[in-house]
Parts: structure tokens; sequence; C-alpha cells
């Protein structure tokens, strides 16, 4: 009897297929408001049909940016209400062709159309990566406004952006995505990021959809290799990577894309835990997710999906509501609907989220309302625009060295301008520039001749852009005759982003070579380097007299670098992740745990290396000024606290240089005994100070007892009573601290 009642469960739940394994965790989006109505009444007038067509993503065949199908009848099947939603369509005009195609379909549903807007749509802003650094939040905010309102006056109504992956490896290509290692200040810029892109209302027509990607966990791919294993238990995807994702959907994101990678062994396109269970139920997530490209598909080569049918079915009920570029639902939704594998429910809850969006841009209203060729062209690359990219550029850039003051050049006669990046427009933009272009960037070269127009810049390639081979001669003679060299060294444009794993991350052997020549001639050597990831150095290092983290500072790169060089401003940012020593050292971040061999370098049985230090060339939230600051301990007005008693740490900080500039106080925590074990360090707070030479301010960073806590194994945030450390200082290596306690009632 009992093997038969066992086999019947298990064939019933083959019979029943996917839909029912997740049923328990279905959560139907709750619609308030004017749009209740509206959204069941268009849901009332649809065919099933019609509602798989929502829950269909297609990519023009323009600008595509993953693997095309073939098929040239994308127009015919969205006038037959196929079609749900466009990406890489691009411009009033465009957008406003496909839009008439969806107003030929029976219901006259408007398409929604996605672009990755990651750092702006033609006017580029800093990589995400380089804006984090700047720890300027309301900047960021600014430029995903600024980055909104340029994409929406180009017909874009949704931009895949932020992500706010986590990444704590230097060899992944995708960490200049997004905000670093740090989960707090992830959530921080995901929040910032979020109110930027969509403003106080979708209706607006200056905003858009942002989405927060990729959910989850991405960044921990295996090794660095994107697209890798995600192996973690759930204590650190809810302690490091689920958080910047709950900030984003708390500040109100409008959707979400899930990941390429698999997590608890089931692909996130598909995992329920991810999508039901936490994103729709815990966190009542009422916006719609979408897969990342082809990632419904690609479940095929995971080996958890026996084909596209099971694909789909595995998908839809797993929490995925929308296809991109699988044609899973298209193809199989209504198949696998009439074989009860998959209850319709699933796909009403999907559609209604997908209506809901487009209710509130206001697109059942006037369908073309961001087609107007008028307000596009009176928005890109505005003044406006490119006064905000210099801004982001100049407060990205982080100053690593800067010996005996040779930085701020002031009133040079001449300078050997170096290397090829320095008149590159195409990689100032950096990786996911949207569709900026490249007439409108300012090369390095340019913004120096600007800055100092009375200065001879004698310029020399250096080193062969392409082959890093070396063409030093007219470099080391343009050095010879010049009172100063800037050398610009780095990664190219196309070397980190998407499917941008690298397993060596140290710069060319011939780059560095070529500092190291420059500094035989004697002259001062200022090195600009370029990249979108951390990267090794070493060799240059002692042979460089200032070094600058320039990143891909995006379209007014050149003013932007030109504005710090010269002193107009004074560098200000600091590193939102950390510059691994060597690429062995990956993955390296600061907030690492004790362990009970804690790391000494030098010392025997500790957590490190035997052939090489365990600490990092700059550490988090490192960054130097051309003045100098001094920051006291904290002071709190007591030791002991009880729960949700705001903590109030007071710190001072004075300018102890001869130059205005700004200083970034950041706060840490450490929990020195929990019932998990804890990092050695959090960052909990900053605060940005500007002062003047000899000037003193006191700023009060403030905690609560909530800013101590963290998710126990159980899935619980608790805050736990005990010791905890509160240190302050400009970068994580750098603190004082004081000890408080926390007590239990
Ligand atoms: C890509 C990326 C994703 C992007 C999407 C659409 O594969 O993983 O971040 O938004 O496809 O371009």
């Amino acid at each position: 009897m009992k093997i038969k009642l066992c086999v019947c469960i298990l064939l019933s739940g083959i019979l029943l297929g996917c839909g029912t394994v997740a049923d328990k965790t279905f959560s139907k989006v709750t619609i308030d408001g004017p749009y209740k109505y509206k959204v069941d009444s268009v849901m009332k007038l649809m065919t099933l049909d019609e509602k798989i067509g929502q829950m269909n993503q297609y990519s023009s065949d323009v600008s595509a940016t993953g693997v095309m199908t073939a098929d040239n009848t994308k127009l015919q099947q969205i006038e037959e209400g196929k079609v749900g939603s466009m990406l890489n369509v691009v411009g009033a005009l465009n957008t406003r062709k496909y839009q008439e195609a969806a107003m030929k379909s029976r219901l006259h549903i408007p398409l929604i159309f996605g672009l990755d807007v990651i750092h702006g749509m033609v006017t580029n802003y800093p990589i995400p990566l380089a804006e984090a650094a700047s720890f300027d939040l309301d900047l960021m905010r600014r430029t995903a406004a600024g980055a909104a309102k340029e994409a929406s006056s180009m017909g874009i109504h949704w931009t895949f952006a932020p992500m706010v992956d986590v990444s704590r490896d230097a060899r992944w290509g995708r960490s200049m995505e997004g905000a670093g290692e740090d989960t707090w200040y992830g959530c921080q810029v995901a929040k910032a990021r979020v109110s930027g892109f969509q403003g106080k209302s979708l209706y607006d027509k200056n905003t858009i959809l942002a989405c927060a990607k990729h959910f989850a966990a991405y960044g921990a791919c295996i090794a660095g290799k994107d697209y890798n294993t995600v192996d973690m238990s759930r204590l650190e995807l809810q302690n490091v990577y689920l958080p910047p994702f709950k900030a984003a959907c708390d500040a109100g994101v409008a959707t979400f894309m899930n990941a390429f990678n698999d997590f608890d062994g089931v692909p996130a396109t598909a995992n329920t835990y991810l999508q039901r269970t936490i994103q729709k139920g815990l966190w009542h997530f009422s916006g719609f997710t979408v897969s990342d490209w082809g990632s419904i598909g690609q479940m095929i080569a995971h080996g958890y999906a026996a084909d596209m049918k099971d694909a789909g079915c595995k998908a839809i009920s797993g929490g995925c509501d929308m296809d991109m570029e699988s044609r899973a639902y298209l193809s199989y939704m209504k198949e696998l609907i009439k074989e009860k594998k998959v209850k319709e429910k699933y796909v009403d809850d999907a559609v209604r989220r997908i209506l809901l969006k487009k209710f509130e841009l206001g697109l059942f209203d006037d369908p073309y309302r961001y087609c107007d060729e008028q307000n596009e062209k009176k928005t890109v690359l505005s003044g406006e625009l490119r006064n905000l990219s210099r801004e982001a550029g100049k407060k990205s850039i982080v100053l690593l060295k800067n010996t005996n003051h040779v930085l701020p050049l002031s009133n040079p006669t001449s300078i050997a301008l170096v290397g090829p990046l320095c008149k590159s427009k195409d990689d100032m933009r950096g990786g996911w520039f949207g569709i900026g272009t490249i007439d409108g960037v300012v090369t390095i070269n340019e913004g120096l001749k600007k800055k100092f127009p009375y200065a001879q810049v004698n310029y020399a390639e250096g080193y062969d852009i392409n082959t890093n081979e070396l063409k030093e001669d007219s470099a080391l003679l343009a050095a010879k005759k010049s009172d100063v060299v800037i050398v610009c060294v780095g990664e190219r444009i196309f070397q980190s982003g998407e499917n941008r794993s690298k397993a060596h991350i140290d710069l060319p052997s011939t780059q560095q070579q070529l500092v190291k020549d420059l500094k035989s001639t004697g002259k001062k050597v200022i090195v600009l380097l370029c990249g979108g990831r951390p990267l090794i150095f070493n060799e240059l290092t002692p042979s460089a007299d200032a070094i600058l983290m320039t990143w891909w500072l995006g379209t007014e790169a050149g003013n932007a670098i030109a504005d710090v060089v010269s002193g107009d401003y004074n560098p200000s940012a600091k590193l939102p992740i950390t510059f691994p020593f060597t690429v062995g050292q990956c993955p390296i971040y600061y907030n690492y745990k004790s362990t009970g061999h804690p790391a000494k370098d030098g010392a025997p049985y500790t957590t490190g290396y035997m052939d090489q230090t365990f600490q990092p060339a700059y550490p988090f939230g490192f960054g130097l000024s051309y003045t100098t600051f001094d920051i006291s301990a904290p002071v709190t007005d007591k030791i002991q606290y009880k729960m949700n008693e705001p903590i109030n740490c007071k710190v001072k900080i004075t300018n102890t240089g001869n130059r205005i500039g700004k200083e970034t106080v950041q706060l840490y925590i450490k929990d020195k005994v929990a019932s998990i074990t804890r990092p050695i360090k959090e960052l909990k707070g900053f605060q940005q100070v500007q002062l003047n030479p000899g000037e003193t301010k006191e700023v009060v960073l403030v905690l609560n007892s909530s800013d101590l806590g963290f998710f126990n194994g159980e899935g619980q945030y608790i805050v736990e009573p005990g010791n905890f450390d509160i240190m302050v200082g400009n970068s994580s290596q750098n603190l004082k601290g004081i000890t408080i306690n926390l007590r239990k009632e």
C-alpha cells in the first residue's frame, strides 16, 4: 500500500508539473488605488493568448545585448498582441513605430520599452563603480535622474538598472556596474539610484522604471567567472547579498531582473525561494520580475530543465513574470495551462503586475507620451547633463598616491602627455554606455589642453593601444623636454563588463615598464589609471610620484580629470572596492571574519599566506586629498545603551593642511561576541565634510541598535545585546574606536 501511495504522490507531482511545487509560496500582487479597477478591467477583456503576450519581451535586432534569435516577424507579432515589451529600441521616432504596431492589436495594450541605461543614455556619467567612489548619494540620485530624463526623452520607459550585486572579486568583469563590496553602502546606493530613476511619480515624463538586478547573488560567482555557480549559505545570502535588493524594494523599485546563476542548486530564474518566498512574499514586492537575457532557456544548459517547455513551466512557477528573449512563455504557456502543469493564476498575477506598471507610466492614457521628438532634441547631451557628468567625474576620481605634493599641477609650462588612452573617446565611456556617442566625449588630451592653454602639451603614444607593445622613444623624448609627465595606463573599455572575467588583473608589464622608463628621465611622473575594476600595478607604483584612479568617467572625462589634476577640484573620492595586492588574494574584501587564527602578517598559524601579505594594495574606503585631515576618536554620550536607543557618535575633523578639502568620515562597527561569527568590521555610516585649512567641525553619526543586528540561521533579523566597537576614520584601515555596551532591555 505504502509503495503504491508513494508512487502516486510522485506521479501526481510529475503530472501536475512544476506549478504545484511552488503553490504554498504563491502570493498574488495587491493593487490598490485607481489602478486596481483599471488593471482588472483590462484583465477581464484579455484572452489567455493576450495575457501570455504581455509576458513576452523581444530585443530589437539593431543593438542586441545578448544572443539573438533570428526573427523578422516581431512587428507582426506585436500587432497580434504577442509582445508586451521591447528592449534596445531607441528614439522617439523608432519607439513610436513599434507602439503604432501595438495599437493595431485587438486591445491596443501599449508596449513598454526597456534599455540598459546603466550610467547614462547618450550623456555618459562615470561607471557606477566610479560613482560609488564619490560617496555622494545625492550625486548618484541626480545622475540617475539625469539619465532618466534623457532616456525618457528618447522613448525609453524602463532601465535595467541599478545593478545592486555586491561584488568582492576583482576578477569578475561586472563589478564595474555596481556599488562595490559593501552591503550597507550598497543599500544606500540602491535607494539613491532607484529614487533618481523613478522620481516621485512614474507618471512624470522625466522618470522611468528602475530594475534591481541581478536577483540574486550574481556577484558571488565562484572564481570570479561570470555566469558561474553561486554556492553559499542562506545566512551569507541574507547578510551580504540580499540587503541591497531589499533596500531597492523598500525604495519602491518597479521591477527586478533575475540572474543567470543558480542558488541552492536552483537557477535564479526559477528559484521559488528567491522570487516567491522572499521577493513577492516576505518583501511584498508589487512590481514584476523579468528574466535575464535568455535565462529561461538557459536552464536547459543548467541541467535543470529538460526542454524549453519544462523551462517555461519552472520559470513561471518560480516567480519569473516576463521572458526576455527565450520565447518559452509564448511557445508553451498555453499548453502548460491546458495540461494543468501551470495554474492560470500564475499568469494572471504576472500580467497584473506588468499592466500595473504600464498604467503607472501613463501609457494607457497616451501610448506615445514618451515619443516626443522635440523633447528628445532639447534633452540629449544638453549642457545641464554634461555639467552633471563633469561634476560626477571629478567627484569619482580617487587619489591613491601623491608624493611631495606633486599634484595639483599649477601653471606647468610643458607637459609630456603619454598613452593612447589620452586621446581615446571610445574608452572613456566605459562599458554599458547605453547609446553614448563618442563624438560628445571630451578626451584627456582635450581636457588638459583646455585647462592649461599656455602649457606646451607634448603628446606621445608610448604603447600600442591594442597590442600594448612599447613605442616609447617618442615618449622618453617628450618627457625629457617637458616639466612633468602625465601618463595614462590601464584597461580598455571592453575589458570589463559582462562576459569580461579575467584571471589576471595586473596592468600589462609593458605599460608598467613605460612608467618606470619615464621616471628614469628624472621628471615627476603622474599616473592616470583607467579601468572598470580594481587593478594591480605594483611594478609601476615606486616610479609614480602620483596615482589617480580615473576609472571610466564618461562624456566629460577629460574635463573632470583636468579639474582634479589642476586642483580646481580637490579629490575626495574613496575606494568602494578593495584593490588586491595580487590576484591570488581574490576574493578579497575589508569586512572579512576574524577566524580562530586572526590574520597577522609574519605570525605563524594565522589566516593568510606563506608567500605574501594578506593585506590589499589599497583598502576599501581609501582615498587621499590634496590636503590632510585629522579625525578624532568617536565620543558617545554614554557607554551603556538600551535597544532602539540612538547612539550618537560625535567626531571632530580638522583640516590640517593648506587647501580646502572634503573628507569622508566613515563609521564602522564590530560585534565583538555574537551567536554567529561576524565580520571584523562593517561600514554603518559616513558623512562628507568640507573644511577650510585649519578649520575644525564636529559631526554626529547616529547609529541605532538595528544597525548592530544581523540575520540568523532562521532568516530572522536579530539584534543581540553585548559589546560593540564603534570605529571612525578615513578608510577601513585607519580607524579609532571605543566600545559600547548594548543591554537586552
Ligand atoms: C544582459 C545582462 C543584463 C542586461 C540584459 C539586457 O545579458 O546580464 O544585465 O540588462 O542582458 O541587455
